[in-house]
């Protein structure tokens, strides 16, 4: 191998490392020691390396999560051991009933200790580790088969692909074969179900569901896009030597670099587990995760191994089963709400009932295919689930107890709220109201506009909005801008002084940053991220506006739906109107200073450029000459003077500095749409 051949094959060893150690920091211990911004740095140069050199590409490179082609079908595994299954026990006292026979079928029992374990209520996993590289991972199937979903279960950013994960970190075992639970964590579910629902798509039921569905999807893509988690908790077998007890066995797996929870506990005595276990019923919703139950296990596991089982139960173990969160309550009605984008949301209005010490009043019934696939009636007995803070949702009628008056509910033809008629995008399950002046819609829009991560406006809340579009004094956000305090003063519990903190809270508004201005726009899949990647490359809502689906699909993490949705915001005429509004009334924040694009051969003048990696059409002289014709300075290092950082591909170390000095961002795009080109 040549030097040069060799250094990158060093550095691509050094990269793989270090990935995998930043993924565990930041996917496993929750605790990142270097930016995001870093971390895909340093994946793009892993990237490139792989690129030129594709036969080093190996299996267990952090580059090769994603990007599998989809299966045909999943391939049948056997399991080198049974993967048990847990006998329940529903309150303390069959606790202790548990302990009086396993203490007689073995007395060795009434000096042991116990882990106490969350009960994660997701999709059992078997992992096959050799020489510490993961080779092969499995569902449960039916405890002695399962499927081979390896290629799904690389996608899951908390698996490691590669043991130990800390370099410093113990050998693993050369064969290793270890247990675990792929879940969503509650959060992640619930962002999933909002970004899913303002695209106008089905959402998910629960997050269980969802994590079984995403596992077992033929097209690893689609795995990859869902926010799966994964808890590992025992050893299947392995060779060389293994722990004796669970705690041991947790302790292993978390040096090794396997998610293990911390929510776990030791106890030496029957009294402590029960209390423990009453406990956690009450805390559960402190888990970040949906768990049915704890799990209680004799530590020792040679003992717990001779205990035998009963059927598929292990008699060592034994499930504590928090009671159902689950109740059956009269469907009153169903109410319609309408979003930010206009999709129409259906919602059950029932009979007030308590479920896990919360009164609940409402639930989601998700769409409208929904409830007619369910069969859901008005009138309904429905069971309804609140588990954790998922929002509560109904899991069916009980056809059974129908008393023949129900009646089938059929979807609005008109919306809700401005009586237009509604419609139905193909390929969406959603309807819309399509009405850009609906009031509903001018209300969510409205309230997201003002809120915190966007244009940050103190003191607007719900009510206010709510008086201001009813009132006639503001029909699109950009209104807010040329509010007057006389007009203010007529509504009620509007007075002097609340009229001039409202302005002045407005007129603070005006200084926030681009990345909040386009957040606050509401462009579907537009978050708080995406608006600070979108402002790193246009300098203004102008040069956004003008941008094309092509080059906003040029950005790290604007795929081809987002980018969709950003030209479609911008072509919309009454979103235009709302922009030419902004603009004139002065809310119009720049990234830096630079002259509005005009075309002409001094659209550049005054501004300084610094060139960093390969772009697409001009070469490197290509470029400067280019920046010179428009009357734009070219420097070879970024410094506090430099007006813009030009971008290509495999930017050098001034991308960095660039960064450090807050110097904006363009690629090959902008910058002739900011030398006028169109
Ligand atoms: S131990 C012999 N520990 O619960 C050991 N199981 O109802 C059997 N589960 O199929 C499993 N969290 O999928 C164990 N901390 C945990 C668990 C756990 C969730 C699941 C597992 C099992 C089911 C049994």
């Amino acid at each position: 191998m040549a030097n040069q051949e060799q250094a990158l094959a060093e550095r691509l060893q050094t990269l793989r490392r270090e990935i995998h150690f930043h993924n565990y920091r930041y996917h496993v211990l929750d605790a990142p020691v270097i930016s995001d911004y870093e971390f895909d740095r340093l994946l793009a140069e892993l990237r490139q390396i792989e690129a030129e050199y594709p036969e080093w590409v190996t299996p267990d490179s952090p580059t090769q999560r994603v990007g599998s082609q989809p299966a045909e079908r999943f391939v049948k595994v056997r399991h080198p051991a049974p993967i048990l299954s847990l006998a329940n026990a529903f309150g303390v006292q069959d606790v202790r009933l548990w302990y009086e026979r396993v203490v007689k079928v073995d007395d060795r029992v009434a000096n042991t200790d116990y882990v106490v374990e969350p009960k994660i209520d997701g999709l059992s996993v078997v992992l096959h580790y050799r020489t510490g590289q993961f080779v092969q991972g499995a569902t449960r199937g039916d405890g002695e088969v399962g499927e081979d979903v390896t290629t799904n279960l690389r996608t899951v950013r908390s698996l490691p692909l590669r043991l130990p994960v800390d370099p410093h970190g113990p050998q693993p075992p050369p064969y290793l074969v270890v247990r675990g639970e792929v879940f969503i964590n509650i959060q992640d579910f619930d962002d999933l179900n909002r970004r899913l629902e303002e695209a106008g798509e089905k959402t998910y039921l629960n997050p269980r569901n969802t994590a079984a569905g995403s596992l077992r999807q033929l097209d690893p893509g689609l795995t990859a896009s869902r926010p799966l988690n994964l808890l590992v908790y025992s050893i299947i077998t392995g060779e060389g030597d293994l722990p004796v007890t669970q705690t041991g066995t947790l302790e292993l797996l978390r040096s090794l670099g396997f998610p293990v929870t911390r929510h776990y506990s030791h106890h030496v005595t029957l009294d402590q587990v029960m209390e423990v276990c009453q406990s956690w019923d009450a805390r559960r919703s402190e888990l970040p995760f949906e768990a049915d139950g704890v799990v209680i296990k004799i530590n020792d596991l040679r003992l717990a191994a001779d205990l035998g089982f009963v059927g598929k139960d292990p008699r060592g173990a034994i499930a504590f089963k928090f009671p159902a969160q689950e109740v059956t309550t009269r469907l009153i009605n169903i109410g319609v709400n309408v979003g930010r984008t206009g999709v129409l949301t259906p919602y059950a209005m029932l009979d007030p009932v308590d479920i896990g010490g919360v009164i609940v009043k409402q639930a989601t019934l998700h769409n409208f295919d929904y409830i007619a696939e369910k069969d859901i009636r008005l009138g309904d007995l429905v069971r309804v689930k609140r588990a954790g803070e998922v929002i509560p949702y109904i899991i069916g009628p009980v056809e059974e107890l129908r008393s023949g008056d129900e009646k089938p509910f059929l979807p609005p033809q008109t919306c809700p709220t401005c009586g237009e008629p509604v419609e139905n995008l193909s390929g969406e399950v959603a309807w819309y109201c399509v009405n850009a002046a609906c009031p509903a819609q001018l209300i969510r829009n409205l309230e997201h506009f003002v809120s915190r991560g966007a244009m940050d406006i103190v003191g607007l809340g719900i009510k206010i909005v709510e008086q201001l579009v009813a009132n006639g004094l503001v029909h699109d956000v950009a209104d807010l801008y040329t509010l007057k305090k006389d007009a203010l003063l007529q509504l009620e519990g509007f007075a002097e002084k609340k009229a001039d903190n409202l302005l002045q809270s407005i007129e603070i508004s005006r200084s926030q940053p681009l990345p909040r201005l386009i957040t606050a726009l509401g462009i579907r899949g537009v978050g708080e991220v995406v608006a600070a990647d979108l402002s790193r490359y246009f300098t203004d809502l102008g040069l956004l506006s003008h941008a094309s689906q092509e080059d906003l699909q040029t950005i790290e993490g604007i795929g081809p739906n987002i980018a969709q949705a950003i030209v479609d915001w911008f072509a919309r005429p009454a979103n235009r109107l709302v922009l030419e509004k902004l603009y004139k009334a002065g809310v119009w924040p720049k990234v830096a200073v630079s002259p509005q694009p005009a075309a002409g051969t001094q659209s550049l003048l005054g501004l300084t450029f610094v060139v960093t990696g390969a772009l697409p059409t001009l070469s490197r002289e290509g470029v400067k000459e280019f920046i010179q014709e428009h009357g734009g300075k070219v420097t070879d290092s970024v410094s506090k003077k430099t007006s813009y950082l030009v971008v290509g591909e495999a930017p050098g170390s001034k991308l960095e500095k660039a960064r450090q000095l807050g110097i904006h961002f363009l690629d090959e795009a902008g910058l002739r749409r900011l030398a006028g080109e169109r």
